[in-house]
């Protein structure tokens, strides 16, 4: 083919102004996509759309297909297209590629510095900090600004030769811009956005295939491809560090070798800083735990370098660490343990919520034995067996998660999970209504369900009964002091049976009485809150209680009365129809009413204070005070709380993003108020904002510990 487009060139001097025209068009088309390029992934500040890059790239590729003669092997299109390999050559590095030592925290940084300063016989140079991104070294060698070459870490010597895969990373440059040294090797981390990793994951997913449990494995699986053509449709990104070595002239520290870098054409790692003393280092390295979670990559750490390279040779290497450089780490997010077993607990409403039992294991700043698996199929979805090795993540929420199987470490003959065919607490058989991905125990009288029940019952937004916590619940049905909510206000004939279990002093016990006899005085909202109905949270409560104002009213409504009322939907209305429609649970409120708790909505005129008589509603955050806080203030300033805005709403206290309610409100001219006005009057009243006691049980943590008792 090329020898044919010689001979045309000869032939013809058309074709040869031809082939001119478009050898330097396609020339002018390759500096201009390495420009935006450019602009693209090292400034992060693209000129052009998408769409335009790729006009520009459509155009080069077809120049290109007509004129294959004019082809650079550092042309943009050329990062695919490589054969795949038998096996990885290896590249023998000039320089080893080092690793770091670790500071756990500002302590063990004041350490690490007090020794460089006392070898540099300084102690006022400058550090530079970078993020640790949790991905792969990687080693570029540059010829003649065209990249030449890039090697895997391996044993810090020699590594393996993955120059076709990485010349598929997009923001790997294969010709740099403008000068540079005549050979020099930079070095860098190649890895995966989280985004990208959702995205591949939620594919691969869909086409049934096994997902990735972090992107670091993801990126490590990517760049070790025998074909680069995998290699390219997976989303690497890269971040360059360090200059390895250079022939030629390059700057004197860190800081300024990052910027010529990115002059060149690199992208460099995100967000670094140079700071001037040790203990403002420290501050930016405890700056970034708490937007870990929020960045777009992983990180495990902060790398902080000194800053001149004059400096760095004084201090040297021993052993395979630099003494000028050092990782701050974070604590880890994610570890590997063994997970024994997998245990079901059952819910409030009967679900059946699996959860993995493990050997217990350090992750996130805390030791973790369980997690939760969510439901049956997703531990299908992920493969998890009992006796596999798993990653266990901890996120900046407090319920750790399993990631998945290490399957290269899993025992033979392990067999798939599945949900038993009866209530590990009560052995009624399991049913899971279709389409739904949670199984149930329908047995109502289950005493898993009924612990469940009363921990939810006694909790704050609840009937906020204090001394009720899991284990006592649990002594209370073991003695069979009760069997379900209602029986908690007979418990004062039974003081002498409580007395006599083991550990209940008589302070405890009278406290505890105490605290079930003020439950009475609950509002409505709370109570109805508190009879557990699936769908029914403390807002939903608080709707219904306003509306209908009495729970009689609520127990005989029609489907079609409750779905009607602002805030409750079918699903919501079919779920009360339901709950009052069973015979345990009509008993429990005849239970209730006998034993003297409110089961209406207590009028204006009875309650006292500046606000008696004021109908009120909470919407949006508030900044001081949670949003329990502002209606419990607002009630003991004498006013009632509630539900939808309507003609009868006194004011509306509003917090950020508010939302629907804020232009109902304001539709129906409703006086709209501040959270400082609300603190205002508190003050006024030397009322107490914010009277602090912790959450009772019934948490999300308590729902997954294992039961003792049944
Ligand atoms: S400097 C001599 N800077 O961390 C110093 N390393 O144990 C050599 N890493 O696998 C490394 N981000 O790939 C440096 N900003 C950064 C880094 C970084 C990630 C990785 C590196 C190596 C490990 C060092």
């Amino acid at each position: 083919m090329t020898a044919k487009s010689a001979s045309e060139i000869t032939r013809s001097p058309t074709t040869e102004k031809e082939h001119f025209d478009a050898r330097s068009r396609m020339e002018e088309l390759r500096e201009q996509i390495r420009y935006h390029n450019y602009h693209y992934y090292v400034l992060d500040d693209p000129e052009i759309t998408d769409a335009e890059w790729d006009t520009l790239f459509q155009e080069l590729k077809e120049l290109e297909e007509t004129h294959p003669e004019f082809v650079t092997p550092e042309s943009p299109t050329q990062r695919v297209g490589a054969p795949p390999q038998e096996a990885f050559g290896i590249v023998e590095h000039r320089e080893p590629l080092l690793s770091l030592g670790n500071a756990f925290d500002g302590d063990e940084l004041r350490n690490w510095h007090r020794r460089a300063a006392s070898l540099a016989d300084r102690t006022d140079f400058a550090l530079v900090t970078e993020p640790k991104i949790d991905g792969l070294a990687i080693a570029l060698v540059y010829e003649n600004g065209v990249l030449a070459q890039a090697g895997t870490r391996g044993d810090g010597r020699r590594g393996e030769d993955v120059t076709p895969n990485v010349r598929t990373i997009a923001s790997a440059p294969l010709r740099l811009r403008g000068p540079s040294p005549a050979q020099f090797e930079v070095r860098g981390e190649v890895y995966i956005p989280k985004a990208r990793f959702e995205e591949m994951n939620t594919e691969r997913a869909q086409r049934g295939e096994p997902l990735f449990a972090n992107p670091r494995n993801a990126a490590a699986g990517a760049l070790r491809q025998l074909d680069p053509n995998v290699t390219a449709v997976r989303p690497l990104a890269l971040a360059i560090y360090q200059l390895g070595w250079a022939a030629g002239t390059a700057p004197s520290t860190q800081w300024e070798t990052m910027a010529w870098l990115r002059e060149m054409g690199f992208p460099t790692t995100p967000d670094a800083d140079r700071h001037l003393g040790l203990e403002e280092t420290i501050v930016a390295c405890e700056a970034w735990i708490p937007r870990r979670d929020s960045l777009p990559f992983d990180m495990d750490g902060v790398v902080v370098k000194v800053n001149e390279f004059a400096i760095q040779r004084q201090l040297g290497i021993i052993g395979r660490e630099p003494r000028w450089a050092i990782a701050f780490k974070f604590p880890p997010s994610e570890a590997t343990t063994l997970l024994t077993r997998i245990g079901v607990n059952v819910g409030r409403t009967g679900s059946l919520n699996p959860y993995a039992i493990l050997e217990p294991v350090h992750v996130g700043g805390a030791t973790v034995k369980l997690a939760t698996l969510h439901n049956e199929d997703d531990i299908r979805r992920k493969d998890i067996r009992e006796g596999d090795t798993v990653v266990v993540r901890r996120a900046g929420e407090v319920i750790p998660q399993v990631v998945g199987p290490i399957l290269s470490r899993r025992p033979p003959r392990r067999r798939r999970w599945r949900m038993p065919k009866r209530c590990p607490a009560c052995h009624t058989p399991v049913v899971r209504p279709e389409g739904e991905a949670m199984a149930y125990c329908v047995n109502p009288t289950c005493p898993a369900q009924v612990q469940r029940q009363l921990e939810h019952f006694v909790n704050r937004a609840a009937m906020d009964i204090d001394g009720l916590g899991e284990e006592t619940i649990a002594d209370l049905l073991e003695n069979e002091l009760i069997t379900d909510a209602a029986d908690l206000y007979r418990l004062r004939k039974s003081r002498k049976a409580l007395l006599s279990l083991r550990g209940y002093k008589e302070k405890k016990v009278d406290k505890l009485l105490a605290s079930i006899e003020a439950s009475k005085e609950r509002p409505l909202a709370a109570v109805i809150f508190a009879l557990g109905i699936r769908h029914i949270g403390s807002e939903v409560a608080a709707i219904l209680a306003q509306h209908f104002g009495h729970i009689d009213a609520i127990a005989t409504a029609r489907r079609e009365e409750l779905a009607a009322i602002d805030g409750i939907g079918p699903v919501i209305a079919d779920s009360v129809v339901t709950w009052f429609a069973g015979k345990r649970n009509r008993a429990v409120i005849r239970k209730l009413r006998r034993a003297g708790i409110r089961l209406e909505e207590i009028g204006g005129g009875a309650r006292e204070g500046p606000l008696a008589g004021g109908q009120f509603i909470v919407t949006g955050r508030l900044e001081a005070l949670t949003r329990n806080q502002a209606e419990a203030a607002l009630k003991r300033l004498g006013g009632s709380v509630g539900g939808g805005v309507s003609k009868k709403t006194t004011a509306l206290i509003v917090g950020e993003a508010p939302g629907s309610k804020l232009q109902r409100a304001q539709e129906l001219d409703i006086p709209i108020w501040d959270e400082a006005r609300l603190l205002a009057l508190l003050r006024e009243h030397r009322l107490d904002p914010a009277p602090s006691r912790p959450l009772a049980s019934g948490s999300i943590l308590a729902a997954l510990r294992p039961r003792r008792r049944i």
